[in-house]
């Protein structure tokens, strides 16, 4: 094995970052792909391609959203002799209707990516994984985490929030153990929290305040744009939370019970970790 590296796209992200990690701490050869990679990888220039996969036998895939550049980059894989590939998808890519309008792609990013590596010739193993713990700490609530105030269009809209320590726990076995091959596994957390619940966990784990304020949607959108959002970017937002507010997201998943053999991480435990790593700072 280590005398092909692992290659993991996204290396530098909240999965990818994991998954380097794991495999470097288990003494794999990785190398990480990303536009601040040392060598530079670039989805949309296809010219970075060749140097990331040269000499690689497995990767785990992290796609570009809002593009279809999986599959083609799925072909170049294969010409280069990789084997295995693990390909971070979504939850509710096979639900119809999960995404009400798409403008942005995401959706078709999931739904081409999944048929690209199933069609292919490598071993693939599919991660969907629901939404993730650490929006809370490293994405796109970590604003208002800081702020003290989800201001959120989702009501009482709850989701099974997994860890991104366990998305990367079960790419990583998926990567370096058998019996993976052909495997779907969808991932989620223990339970589902609504905002509140999990604005609550994070005043708990911070000592602070948090707190989750339901918003009509076009009051958060407005509140965006006079954020300095521009319009289409806060109404995509506003459709990508609409699962989270419909509860598509509230059910559990087995995928790392599966993968793994032992339970997922709660929330809790996600939110005590993160608030002593200091993902969440008292603002002065
Ligand atoms: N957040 C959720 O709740 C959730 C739930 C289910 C599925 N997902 C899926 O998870 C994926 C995102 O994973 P993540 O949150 O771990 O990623 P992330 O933290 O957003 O990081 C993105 C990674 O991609 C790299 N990157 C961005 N643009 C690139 C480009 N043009 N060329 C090459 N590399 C590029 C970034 O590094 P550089 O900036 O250095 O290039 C970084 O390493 C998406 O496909 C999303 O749909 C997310």
């Amino acid at each position: 094995m280590t005398d092909h590296p692992i290659l993991v796209t996204g290396g530098t992200g909240t999965v990818g970052s994991r998954v380097v990690s794991l495999l470097r701490e288990r003494g794999h050869a990785v190398r990480v792909a990303s536009r601040g990679a040392a060598e530079r990888f670039d989805w949309q220039d296809r010219t970075t391609w060749d140097t990331a996969l040269a000499g690689v036998r497995r990767m785990f895939v992290v796609p570009l959203d809002g593009t279809t550049l999986t599959r083609p980059f799925l072909a170049r894989a294969a010409d280069h002799g990789v084997e295995r590939v693990v390909l971070l998808s979504g939850r509710g890519v096979d639900v119809p209707g999960y995404i009400e309008e798409d403008p942005n792609g995401l959706g078709e990013t999931h739904v081409d990516g999944e048929d690209a590596v199933r069609g292919g010739t490598a071993d693939w193993t599919i991660l969907r994984p629901g939404w993730f713990a650490q929006n809370f700490s490293e994405g796109f609530f970590r604003e208002a985490v800081l702020s003290g105030e989800l201001r959120l269009p989702v009501g009482d809209g709850a989701a099974s929030f997994v860890d991104a320590a366990d998305i990367a726990a079960v790419g990583v076995a998926a990567l370096t153990e058998d019996g993976h091959a052909g495997q779907i596994y969808e991932l989620s957390g223990p339970r589902a929290l609504t905002l509140a619940e999990a604005a609550a966990e994070i005043s708990t784990a911070t000592g602070r305040e948090v707190r989750h304020v339901p918003l009509p949607p076009g009051q958060f959108t407005a509140e965006l744009i006079a954020q300095g959002w521009p319009a289409a970017d806060a109404e995509g937002f506003l459709l990508s939370l609409s699962p989270l507010e419909r509860g598509l997201d509230e059910h559990l998943s087995d995928g790392v019970r599966r993968a793994l053999g032992r339970e997922p991480r709660d929330f809790a435990a996600f939110a005590r970790d993160a608030a002593r790593a200091g993902a969440w700072p008292a603002r002065a």
